[in-house]
């Protein structure tokens, strides 16, 4: 699945750059050639000399080298790979990506590439844990970046916890999903996912609750198959999938301004329990309880998102598939709502109680396209979301 692919590697200095030599190896074994970078600290880790012997090529290190400007440039060096692979990401390297700094040839590299970039973090735990770090992580996976690892275990420094690099074998099986040629692969989709928050004023809000389960799903299953998958996502209780661009939102208008930028895709999966009311005024301040008195809370209607991508003349997604979470009359409604909102789907669910499916592992679905309605029998979420990303894969050929 690898051969013939080039990846340009970054080694950052960190101590872990030593298992960067097993990494060419095994990556060459595979038939990929290996245009290896490295950092000033990386020099202080290992040496030049061996990771050029083993990658087969020169090492680059120099952002000005006027010989190398001459034949190929450090713009021209980025643009060339299939993959751009950071490993060891030190927390240094990942702030300067976080960041946009452009002060050395790898950093450059990183800002001048247009090839995907696969991060794969090793530091010291508390390095790792730092709230500048966790800030950085998210900036990175926002801009689309991979991230693989870290491991938990025995630290180089004595520490236990997780910053350990990836082993060597995790990295590659990253590696290869990432070249993974599904059926989706080269297209683009859009998948919003859990509940909204509608704030009432600064500590208050409304909510619902969608634990993002089915959506989170949806979209990994999405990336199994080789999409490309911008995930828009309320607060949710499950973790969002890895391998998205993650854009995190918490109103339904914040959501919709996220789907806007998200476009053009090719399909689009409105999975998110939307609140359908905000407040008409939201209060600046908090609230105040006045004995006796009770507050009236006054609302506005929310934009319908769905809606309004379904409905899209220009650029409209080939595929748009809207939830329906109904209590009564699940078919009827929701062949209703299909019409309604203009969408392509409509997958509905019986979300009364006793069926335990709103927030639980399992799903019973009704599939309703212009054909008519399928049901689904209860499943798993994953099984549901599998089953779907197929269904979607089929039509979008
Ligand atoms: O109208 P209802 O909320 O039942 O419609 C559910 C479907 O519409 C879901 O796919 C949901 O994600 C989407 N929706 C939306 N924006 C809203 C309300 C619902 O995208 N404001």
């Amino acid at each position: 699945m690898l051969a013939g692919k080039r990846i340009l590697l970054i080694i950052g200095g960190g101590i872990a750059a030593y298992k960067c030599l097993d990494l060419i190896r095994r990556l060459r074994e595979r038939g990929v050639a290996v245009t290896p970078v490295m950092t000033r600290a990386a020099e202080q880790f290992v040496t030049p000399l061996s990771v050029s012997a083993l990658a087969g090529e020169e090492v680059h290190r120099d952002l000005f080298d006027l010989t190398k400007e001459a034949e190929m440039g450090h713009i021209q060096l980025s643009r060339v790979a299939d993959l751009v692979l950071v490993a060891p990401a030190t927390a240094d390297l990942m702030a300067k990506m976080a960041q946009g700094l452009a002060g050395d040839l790898a950093t450059t590299l990183l800002m001048a590439t247009d090839t995907p970039v696969m991060i794969v973090p090793a530091m010291n735990v508390r390095m790792w844990q730092h709230p500048a770090t966790r800030r950085n992580l998210a900036v990175l996976k926002g801009d689309g970046v991979s991230v693989v690892g870290p491991d938990e275990g025995d630290m180089a420094c004595g520490e236990y916890g997780p910053g350990r690099l990836s082993e060597v074998p995790d990295i590659l099986a990253a590696v290869e999903r990432l070249f993974a040629t599904g059926p989706l692969a080269g297209k683009r989709v859009l998948v919003t996912s859990g509940p909204t928050h509608e704030p009432i004023d600064p500590v208050r809000y409304i909510a619902n609750r969608s634990s993002g389960a089915q959506g989170t799903a949806i979209a990994r299953a999405l990336v199994r198959l080789g999409a490309q998958v911008v995930f828009v996502t309320g607060p949710a209780e499950v973790a969002p999938p890895e391998g998205v661009i993650l854009h995190r939102v918490e109103s339904a208008r914040q959501m919709l301004e996220a789907v806007q930028a998200a476009l053009p895709v090719d399909a689009a999966i409105f999975a998110a329990a939307v609140a359908d009311w905000r407040m008409a005024d939201q209060s600046t301040s908090k609230i105040k309880k006045v004995a006796g008195a009770l507050p009236t809370l006054r609302f506005a209607e929310n934009p319908d998102i769905l809606a309004s991508v379904a409905r899209m003349e220009a650029g409209r997604p080939a595929l748009v598939v809207g939830f329906a979470a109904e209590t009564d009359d699940v078919v009827a409604n929701a062949t209703a709502k299909r019409k309604r909102k203009g969408c392509d789907w409509i997958v509905a669910n019986d979300v009364r109680p006793e069926t335990g499916i709103m927030g639980g592992a399992e799903n019973a679905v009704v599939l309703i396209t212009e054909a008519g309605a399928e049901t689904w029998p209860r499943m798993d979420k994953g099984a549901v979301a599998e089953r779907l990303a197929a269904r979607l894969a089929e039509a979008l050929v």
